[in-house]
């Protein structure tokens, strides 16, 4: 009989670890609601010990979305805490606990004496650290994960001895991290068939998988799994993740949906959400795919030479071992405009996977009508990147009021903005070697920032084909305490590269003492 594989999803928490890739809480919120759309089993929403945005967005998410949510924790008694208290309201809850547990974790991070003189008394520590910590989160709910972190390049002997003692502590799921993607398929499956064998109480835990990309190989490790009893897989939408990233939940669900001859396991995944939930944390992190992308990439489906296009005119599975509409990629190029009416734009962006409430369709009809003035047509490309759009929320720190540029082949580019925050309106002018750059320096002078703030990346894409397209502009701003994203969208990419730049300092202030930032908040 056909058995199901839990899909545990982990874009919010190792994916948004991905260098770059900071997302802020609406933003994660708005891709958890999109991850139960496309029904995952378990969504993994953060770190939230780790920064109060972290611990908002757990909450958050735990407070509104349908499924099992977790929250990962190191053994320690804080972490598991704050883990505890943001998921307080998740109907369906789990803490994930996590230690190292490889001769090099262990030497490399448990180095101080106090964890024992020798590897042999600091892996006894590590493991007593480890029961411990799975008792305490057994305070918060019964559903308690834990990884042994580095497992890939774990001794085989502890892995089995520390699986043993978490499981008779009460851990109910047990995931075996190739924390560094080290493993290669058959050695990663002969591992997990030795726990199996060598763990009595194995039986009374799920096993699960987490595989990195490092060596290309997360999907198929992860695969390999399957076959020696793992029963769930922890993946993130388009790969993202930590260095090259994790394996790809669309790759996994799709190798087993289209190859179910060869494998008896199903998914509960709605694939026609693929596509959607994809161009979603494409649009949020700002980290395009590449066009030949198994399963959601712009060739996925694209038959270039003549003999292919002949063959798939004929008979579409001489070269297609699936269906575009199998993975949301729809024919349909609907196409509306300014005349459109809010029914019309509302059922198309249900199609999207968007459901509304109607205060937030107000919001985005008086923006669609908006863009639909500048622009003759909108696509569904406009429509995605509008729904992910909040620099023109206006409900950030900083909002803009008011800019004007003025540029030309003879000229120096000269930038005014008028920007409201803290209850005040300031405006401020300056030149720059280009205009954007003019914008930023106004805006610098305009809030008088302490910190400094470096533009660490700025990219513009065009959304959509034609002279009218919207441009995309990502910004990622560095400080001593972390990346900051932000983007804009707009038909004018200098407004666009504005909205970002703003956004990327809300984003920064969130997190923030705020007081402590300028130098004069009230000087203006
Ligand atoms: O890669 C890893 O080991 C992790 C753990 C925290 C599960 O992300
Ligand atoms: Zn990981």
């Amino acid at each position: 009989m056909s058995e199901k594989i839990i899909i545990f999803d982990t874009t919010l928490r190792d994916g948004e670890q991905s260098p770059g890739a900071s997302l802020n809480v609406f933003e994660k919120v708005e891709i958890a609601h999109q991850l139960a759309n496309l029904n995952v089993d378990v969504i993994e929403a953060g770190f939230p010990v780790s920064s109060q945005a972290q611990f908002d967005a757990v909450q958050q998410i735990a407070d509104s979305v349908d499924a099992i949510i977790t929250g990962l924790a190191r053994s320690i008694d804080n972490d598991i805490k704050a883990a505890g208290e943001a998921l307080m309201n998740a109907p369906r809850k789990r803490i994930h606990i996590f230690i190292g547990t490889s001769d090099i974790h262990i030497t490399g991070k448990f180095g101080d004496s106090r964890y024992g003189y020798n590897l042999k008394e600091k892996q006894s520590t590590i493991m007593q650290m480890a029961c411990e910590a799975v008792t305490y989160a057994k305070s918060f709910t019964d559903d308690i994960e834990f990884s042994p972190e580095d497992a890939g390049r774990t001794d085989i002997g502890f892995l089995s001895e520390i699986t043993e003692a978490v499981i008779e502590a009460g851990a109910t799921t047990i995931n075996i991290p190739d924390t560094t993607g080290y493993t290669i398929p058959q050695e990663f499956s002969k591992k997990i068939g030795e726990i199996k064998q060598r763990v009595s109480n194995i039986d009374q835990a799920v096993i699960s998988v987490h595989c990195h990309n490092d060596l290309g190989l997360a999907v198929a490790n992860s695969l390999s799994a399957i076959s020696v009893g793992a029963r769930q897989i922890e993946c993130t939408i388009n790969g993202i993740g930590e260095r090259a990233g994790n394996a790809s939940l669309e790759e996994i669900v799709m190798a087993l949906k289209v190859r179910s001859d060869y494998w008896d396991y199903y998914t509960d995944i709605n694939t026609e959400q693929l596509y959607n939930t994809s161009q979603m944390v494409t649009g949020f992190t700002g980290m395009l795919i590449q066009p030949n992308k198994a399963i959601v990439g712009e060739n996925a489906f694209a038959h270039e030479s003549g003999i292919h296009q002949d063959g798939v005119l004929k008979k579409r599975d001489t070269y297609e071992i699936m269906t575009p509409a199998s993975v949301g990629i729809t024919q349909n190029k609907i196409v509306l405009g300014r005349h459109s009416g809010r029914h019309g734009l509302t059922s198309r962006l249900e199609m999207l996977g968007y459901i509304l409430s109607d205060e937030q369709m107000d919001n985005i009809y008086h923006r669609f009508l908006e863009l639909a003035d500048k622009k003759k047509e909108v696509f569904d490309e406009d429509l995605r990147i509008l729904m992910g759009d909040d620099s023109k929320n206006q409900n950030g720190y900083f909002t803009l009021e008011y800019l004007h540029v003025n540029i030309g082949t003879s000229v120096i580019p000269t930038a005014s903005v008028r920007i409201a925050f803290d209850g005040q309106i300031v405006e401020e002018s300056s030149t720059g070697d280009g205009p954007v750059a003019a914008c930023i320096r106004a805006i610098k002078r305009s809030i008088n920032l302490k910190d400094s703030l470096t533009m660490e990346h700025y990219q513009v894409r065009s959304v959509t084909g034609g002279k009218d397209a919207q441009g995309e502009v990502t910004v990622r701003l560095r400080s001593e305490t972390g990346t900051y994203t932000g983007r804009g969208i707009s038909t004018d990419t200098i407004e666009a590269s504005v909205l970002a730049y703003l956004q990327a300092l809300n984003n920064y202030v969130y997190v923030q003492d705020v007081g402590t930032l300028f130098e004069n908040i009230s000087a203006a």
